[in-house]
């Protein structure tokens, strides 16, 4: 898969080239619940996401980052996914085979339009308010 970048002016005037990738993964694991134990929750393997994350070749196509509170915290272990646009809210992710099964999702998305496993579709919550309207004025113009 090509890599594409866009050119964005930093303030400074210097020119950066920021790599467009299709998506962003988001793993709650600074906050007050996700990842607990002391408080009763799963922990939140962070070593295995990011091998994982690593191991798949995402870093250019979907960007891994360790977030503090996401904001659902009683759903803990609580994940976001933004890819190709839509976001994809996840919790109780608590065993290493949700987290597998979730980067099997994200490699089959970067190949084609795939459904959620089962498995996954236990997981997921609306964590945004429906859109309404049309929100194509908030992107830049051309
Ligand atoms: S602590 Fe994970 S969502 Fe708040």
């Amino acid at each position: 898969m090509r890599v594409t970048s866009t050119p964005v002016v930093r303030e400074d005037g210097k020119l950066i080239k920021v790599v467009q990738k299709r998506g962003q993964l988001f793993i709650c694991a600074h906050g007050c619940c996700c990842g607990k134990t002391e408080r009763g929750f799963a922990p939140v393997p962070e070593d295995l996401y990011h091998q994982e994350w690593e191991r798949r070749k995402l870093r250019n196509k979907v960007h891994l980052t360790f977030s503090a509170c996401l904001g659902p915290c009683s759903l803990a272990n609580v994940a976001l996914l933004i890819f190709d646009g839509t976001s994809t809210w996840f919790h109780s992710l608590n065993t290493h085979e949700q987290i597998l099964a979730l980067y099997e999702y994200i490699e089959a998305r970067l190949l084609g339009d795939v459904p959620l496993p089962k498995d996954l579709q236990e997981c997921i919550f609306d964590g945004f308010a429906p859109v309404e309207g049309d929100r194509s004025s908030l992107l830049p113009v051309e």
